[in-house]
């Protein structure tokens, strides 16, 4: 745990940062509308497979490939096929593709990195923005969008056998959907996967992106790009009073594409009571507006609504 303290550590200081550099009052890029509210029952309906999909990712690699991870793989139901996993719980974060027959879809899901993994990430300088991959992402070769240089580093690792693995499976299994999910980092790279999908995959295939508890993971020609090649496909659930969704900070460039919805208040059983969606890529109704004095690294973790939790402890096995 000192690691991920660390973390946090380094994250709240690039929140108090943020305060002095930039006042929270108008500035570019940001919407003060009032967002919405939407029932616990919708929230279930919509986004509850994926978060338990993300919970999964936690799990060992073997505990998913053999689908015996106790009641986080339970709770899903019978017939679910790990198509393919790959990841080495190291410098590789895990991730996993399976076919769905609930939602007749493919869910492409992934871990968020362990402490020494974040502390790789976040040390070495890799805080910076740099250049997308024009090679991967045609779009780019203006050298405007730029990412976290981290979370891409991370993404490569993985990219090809995602991509690989979703094809086999969607021609395996002959569906045209995929869900893309992943809760903290594996919400970053579980975003830069999507657009990839997207981008690949063509328009006869939907590709569906809910993450939980999503970091920044680049600027605003990055949040643009998400926004053309995502649009409302995306979901980001930002929980109460969790920093990862506020850094890294946007007076150093970083900026989230739209598609927030805020979970408010969470009860003691762990149910959501007050969730509303919020319009715009950032807005201070939401977790942008959060207070500083008030940040809760437990609310990162859960639980998010349905006594639903992400991390290492949310699934032992
Ligand atoms: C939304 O944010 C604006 C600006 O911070 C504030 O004046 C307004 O009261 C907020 N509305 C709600 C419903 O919280
Ligand atoms: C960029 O993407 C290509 C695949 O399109 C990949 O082969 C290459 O390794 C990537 N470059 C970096 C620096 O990750
Ligand atoms: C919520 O989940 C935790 C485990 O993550 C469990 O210990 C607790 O009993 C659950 N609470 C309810 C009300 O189901």
């Amino acid at each position: 745990m000192a690691h991920l303290s660390f973390l946090f550590l380094t994250l709240l200081g690039h929140i108090a940062s943020t305060v002095y550099a930039a006042p929270i009052t108008s500035r570019a890029g940001t919407t003060a509308t009032t967002p919405v509210s939407i029932s616990a029952a919708d929230v279930s309906s919509k986004f509850g497979r994926a978060a338990e999909f993300s919970r999964v990712s936690y799990c060992s690699s073997a505990a998913v490939t053999s689908w015996k991870c106790g009641p986080p793989c339970d709770s899903l139901g019978k017939g679910i096929e790990v198509i393919q996993a790959g990841g080495d719980d190291g410098l590789v974060p895990m991730y996993f593709v399976a076919h769905d027959p609930v939602t007749q879809s493919i869910v492409v899901a992934h871990q968020g990195t362990e402490p020494s993994n974040i502390l790789s990430i976040l040390n070495d300088a890799q805080f910076l923005l740099t250049g997308l991959n024009s090679t991967r992402f045609p779009a780019a070769k203006d050298g405007s969008i730029k990412v976290h240089s981290g979370f891409q580093k991370t993404f490569e690792r993985t990219a090809d056998g995602v991509l690989a693995g979703v094809q086999k499976a969607l021609k395996a299994t002959n569906v045209k959907k995929v869900v893309v999910t992943g809760h903290s980092l594996g919400a970053a790279i579980a975003t830069m996967d999507a657009v990839m999908l997207k981008q690949a995959l063509g328009s006869s295939v939907s590709v569906t992106t809910t993450v939980f508890g999503l970091p920044r993971g680049g600027n605003q020609a990055w949040a643009d790009f998400v926004d053309a090649a995502l649009g409302s496909t995306l979901t980001r659930i930002s929980n109460q009073n969790d920093p990862v969704p506020t850094v890294p900070p946007r007076f150093i460039g970083f900026q989230h594409p739209q598609g927030e919805v805020h979970i408010k208040a969470v009860d003691a059983k762990g149910a959501a009571t007050d969730v509303v969606v919020c319009a715009g890529q950032e807005n201070e109704n939401c977790s942008e507006g959060n207070s500083v004095l008030k940040t809760s690294i437990p609310n990162h973790l859960g639980p998010y609504f349905d006594n639903i939790s992400f991390g290492g402890a949310s699934c032992p096995l």
